[in-house]
């Protein structure tokens, strides 16, 4: 740490001897040398340096942004960051505590504290929370500007305490804030001592408004004139400029969304409480009148009020006894005490307006809101410094009462609880002793026996009780306490004036009480009259200040709590809150009264050194450890480091975990074993532990993610075989829900007459879509066979040739004899055939040299020849052959292998030509002459194609055209149909052209009109 600083030591602890001798030397080494700010291991003790330092520039805050404390020069910056970390780390609120005497330089401390915290968040840049950093920075000014005042011992010196918290969200970036604040010195709005200024808001708007703006608040530019602004003597300050400081604050009132209306309230405000300070009464013994009549209709100008109503409240009271109102008129003395009395109120009530309207502009954001999993906050306390003046009265006292419950706070918990904790822990330790103020805190705050109980107590008795019996009661009471005493109890001490004075022992000197004041400033009374004139005022804002001036009159309240038990009750609660969570200390000192850079006034610092517990902290410190924590948890956060201990321990304790990781790490030097903690002595041990820590987060990081993708994969797939489960449990189900339906439909198809076909398959579910096409299938298949096993056996040949035929000509041709008993060898029959002996003959012999086995079908055709003749012919087709006869003695003309057909070609309609497409150029081209007029082509296909499929296994090419292409003498003609209604017979006919040939019909030989409905179903349709 040293080898950071040139100048002096870094931190306290480091100190070759400890005492008060090298504390001091090393701290005016430190001082003379421009070093303001020393460690006491994370104490900071800062010395004002009374001038302007180029130490808190962007480049020194990235020198301390995330680094560890002892990692850099001791700085303020350094404790921001600790506290800010400690957050981050532990999502655990924190709080910088800053204490010191008046004029030590506490505000500017927490002023460089929160700038500093600004500047190191929001990376991101996002506008809102740029917005609410400006603001909390920003109000800064305005709190200044109304509640700090130049005083003897600090020309901008806190008249307030203050409390900030600064909320952040899970970026750990600030996202609002809230500001309490604690007493404020009102007594200084209507009395200053000599040297010292009332509240700064007073001079910036005499010195810094336009001459408009002023004229307008019925103000001349001259604090002299006013008698609240003139009492101290001299109204300009050097270190100050008030016209600067006015635009300043009128430009953050702007920035914080104040409107033009409430920043006129507060001016207007302020003007009026300075023009009533110039309010005069005249007493002439019975009546009290205003003699300034000019001033008291500025006033009421300015706060929207009649003058009548307003004089008449200042010289006169209302008071309701036993159900009836009156008025009282005050003497002259009552007057002026009344209108003080209610220009500090107005003035306190404005006060506590303005941080309600910063309050309400820092607040934590609803839309900020959404996304914080966890609320963390810093809170900064600047709270008055510890204050000894010539005269010093109640607020003096309660200023003082709150330094001594903050040294509680810091003796509690650096001094007190660590000691204690050693030796709960069992780690040796040997005592160091302090001074513990405790005694003094109870002399203020003790109930019924505590200062404040006293006065409560004076506050509550009827009757006229004065401030000498008050403290004639405290002697009383007090007489043996060790901190307290007075003249009456120590008639030798002339210092104290005698029944006026009292003096506390504090932990930080001796202070002298001037008694007067202290009931009436208790009581802290205003009367109700000015309360209802207020609420009763045109200006809106105003009004909105004096809730309770809507009571009526005779309506009887419960008495107030006094100022100094309220004040009490703050102190107590606002050292809890710091109490839980976890601190960080700055502790202030004043190098010199003279506001000098160069001074080092070694006593005034002595003093304070001795006061603040400056060197027992360093002894406790040094002797101490920076750092502990209970084995679990170390062993948690820093299990990853050892191999030992991660992932898990098993061993018998976690302590013994911890110590096998210390021992690996080479720690064992640097470390305590508690009974349940580990103590670790130097912070560079921690940075060292939280380093190899950060190493190895990255890798747990990735091993997390591939286990939980790892995980969530998992999750899914089971969800998938899950959802596929069901999916086929459904499918089953649908399935056979499908089946059922089935059965109950198809249950008696077999005795029905259609055998089912007539029934309607239900609409099938998804799953078996497939299946339902395989299932009519069946169904048609066994419909099939139902209906085939009906017929015959002997008639099977014919219905397979049928079907042969059907599917050539189905629905090409409207008649092809589908409901004829297909005879085949017509030329056998006598009724065909008069030569049936010779045409058997003449088959016999061709069966014998061809050995054909069946003769498959025989007809008379008229045949259209090569050379354009016609004649009559015999078609013969039997299972190998086709022959061409003649038609007297059946003679064979010539013959076809099957093989040798390549096609057949008929006409769509009922005319019985059919041309027999064959291989060599001569087609065989007929038409068939029957006995009885009925349709013999769709037999002809049928039979051929089917004796082509047999024998040469393939579907024979079947075409139905009104045009026909054929070949004949191997020359291509076109055959057409004619119908000749008149004609005898079929006969052939050249047509137009040289290749055309035409067969002219007569219907009446071909099949009757009557039979041509077999099932054709629409133009060229084919039925399978
Ligand atoms: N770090 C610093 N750098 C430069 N000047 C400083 C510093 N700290 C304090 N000062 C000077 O000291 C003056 C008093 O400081 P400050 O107002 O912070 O005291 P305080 O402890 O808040 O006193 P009080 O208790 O009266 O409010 C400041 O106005 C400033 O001029
Ligand atoms: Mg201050």
């Amino acid at each position: 740490m040293a080898h950071h600083d040139e100048a002096g030591i870094g931190d306290f602890v480091l100190l070759d001897q400890i005492n008060i001798d090298s504390f001091m030397e090393n701290l005016q080494v430190r001082f003379n040398a421009g070093k303001i700010y020393t460690y006491i291991g994370e104490v900071c003790v800062s010395v004002n340096p009374y001038r302007t330092i180029n130490i808190y520039g962007p480049d020194v805050v990235n020198q301390y942004k995330g680094r560890e404390i002892f990692e850099r020069p001791p700085h303020v910056f350094a404790i921001a960051d600790a506290a800010y970390k400690a957050m981050k780390r532990r999502g655990q609120d924190t709080c910088i505590v800053i204490s010191g005497e008046s004029g030590s330089g506490k505000t500017e401390a927490s002023k460089i504290i929160m700038r500093y915290i600004a500047a190191v968040t929001n990376v991101s840049q996002q506008a809102e929370i740029d917005r609410v950093k400006s603001v909390l920075i920003q109000s800064n000014s305005i709190l200044e500007a109304f509640g700090n005042a130049k005083t003897n011992r600090n020309d901008n010196s806190s008249r307030f305490g203050k409390y900030m918290d600064i909320n952040f969200d899970f970026k750990h970036d600030p996202v609002g804030g809230h500001i309490s604040n604690y007493l404020l010195e009102k007594s200084r709005v209507v009395l200053q001592q000599p040297g010292e200024r009332n509240f700064h808001a007073f001079y910036q708007l005499l010195y810094g408004a336009p001459d408009a703006e002023l004229a307008k608040l019925r103000l001349v530019r001259d604090a002299g004139q006013y008698y609240y602004t003139s009492q101290g003597g001299n109204t300009r300050v050097d270190s100050i400029s008030d016209r600067q400081d006015y635009k300043s604050v009128s430009a953050a009132l702007r920035l914080l969304g104040f409107s033009s209306e409430k920043t006129d309230c507060i001016w207007r405000t302020i003007a009026a409480v300075l023009n009533l300070g110039n309010v005069e009464f005249d007493d002439n013994g019975e009546t009290t009148t205003v003699s300034t009549p000019e001033r008291l209709e500025a006033v009421g100008a300015l706060l929207s009020v009649t003058p009548a109503e307003l004089g008449k409240t200042l010289c006169h009271r209302v008071i309701a006894a036993g159900g009836e109102v009156m008025e009282k008129g005050h003497t002259g003395v009552q007057a002026s005490y009344g209108r003080d009395a209610f220009a500090k109120a107005i003035y306190e009530r404005l006060f506590t307006w303005i941080i309600q309207e910063v309050n309400s502009a820092i607040e934590v954001r609803e839309e900020s809101q959404r996304y914080r999993t966890k609320n963390t906050v810093i809170g900064v306390l600047d709270i008055y410094g510890f204050e000894i003046f010539n005269n010093n009265s109640f607020e003096q006292f309660c200023i003082n009462y709150c330094n001594e419950k903050l040294q509680q706070l810091f003796i509690e918990l650096v001094l007190r609880q660590e000691q204690e904790e050693y030796s709960r822990e069992g780690i040796e330790w040997t005592n160091v002793d302090y001074f513990n103020n405790q005694i003094i805190c109870d002399l203020v705050e003790q109930p019924h026996k505590g200062i404040i109980a006293i006065m409560d107590e004076a506050c509550l008795n009827v009757g006229r009780i004065t401030d000498e019996m008050l403290l004639e009661a405290m002697d009383k009471k007090l007489a043996n306490h060790r901190h307290y005493s007075s003249r009456r109890l120590n008639p030798m001490d002339k210092e104290l004036r005698h029944g006026e004075e009292f003096r506390i022992r504090h932990y930080a000197g001796d202070v002298s009480y001037n008694i007067t004041g202290f009931l009436d400033k208790n009581k802290d009374m205003l009367y109700q009259d000015f309360k209802r004139l207020l609420y009763s005022s045109q200006n809106e804002t105003l009004k909105s200040m004096w809730p309770e001036g809507a009571q009526h009159i005779s309506k009887t309240t419960k008495r107030p709590l006094t100022a100094g038990t309220l004040f009490k009750n703050s102190m107590i609660a606002l050292i809890n809150n710091l109490a839980s969570k976890q601190p960080h200390y700055v502790r202030c000192i004043k190098p010199n009264e003279e506001k000098s850079p160069v001074l080092f006034d070694r006593e005034r610092v002595r003093h304070q050194v001795n006061y603040l517990g400056l060197i027992e902290n360093v002894r406790v410190r040094r002797a101490g450890f920076a750092y502990r924590q209970s084995y679990d948890r170390f062993l948690r956060r820093y299990k990853m480091i050892s191999q030992f201990t991660w992932p898990n321990f098993h061993g018998e304790s976690d302590k013994e975990g911890v110590k096998i990781l210390i021992k690996e790490q080479n720690f064992v030097d640097d470390v305590k074993y508690g009974k349940t903690k580990i103590f670790l002595r130097s912070p560079q041990t921690l940075f060292k532990l939280e380093q190899a820590r950060g190493r190895l987060i990255p890798h747990i990081v990735i091993f997390l993610q591939k286990m939980w993708r790892g995980a969530l994969c998992r999750m899914r797939y089971r969800k998938m075989l899950a959802a596929r489960t069901i999916l086929h449990a459904f499918r089953r189900y649908k399935l056979r829900h499908y089946i059922k339906q089935l059965n109950t439909l198809f249950r008696n198809v077999q005795r029905s007459p259609d055998f089912g076909r007539s029934v309607r398959w239900p609409p099938a579910p998804l799953v078996c879509r497939g299946a339902v096409g395989h299932l009519q299938a069946i169904h048609l298949r066994w419909w099939a066979f139902m209906v085939l096993s009906r017929i015959p056996a002997d008639e099977r040949p014919q219905m397979r040739l049928k079907v042969t035929a059907a599917d050539a000509l189905q629905g090409r041709r409207p008649e092809w004899g589908a409901g004829r008993r297909w005879q085949g060898n017509y030329l056998a029959s006598v009724q065909e055939n008069s030569n049936t002996a010779g045409y058997v003959q003449s088959l016999s012999q061709l069966r014998t040299k061809d050995r054909f086995q069946k003769i498959m079908f025989s007809a008379l055709v008229r045949k259209f020849n090569r050379n354009n003749k016609m004649a009559e012919r015999a078609v013969v087709v039997t299972d190998t052959n086709i022959y061409k006869l003649d038609a007297k003695k059946f003679k064979c003309l010539t013959s076809h292998p099957i093989a040798d057909v390549t096609g057949v070609s008929v006409s769509p309609r009922s005319d019985q030509l059919a041309v027999i497409h064959l291989r060599g150029g001569n087609d065989l081209v007929v038409a068939l002459v029957a006995a009885k007029a009925e349709d013999r082509v769709g037999e002809l296909v049928g039979v051929v194609c089917r004796q082509y499929s047999a024998s040469q296994g393939g579907e024979l090419r079947v075409l139905v055209a009104d045009r026909i292409q054929c070949m004949l003498g191997n020359k291509a003609k076109t055959l057409t149909v004619e119908i000749a209604p008149d004609a005898q017979f079929a006969s052939y006919r050249k047509g137009a052209t040289k290749d055309a040939i035409a067969l002219v019909w007569p219907p009446h030989l071909g099949p009757p009109p009557a039979s041509i409905a077999n099932g054709v179903k629409n133009g060229n349709g084919r039925v399978h």
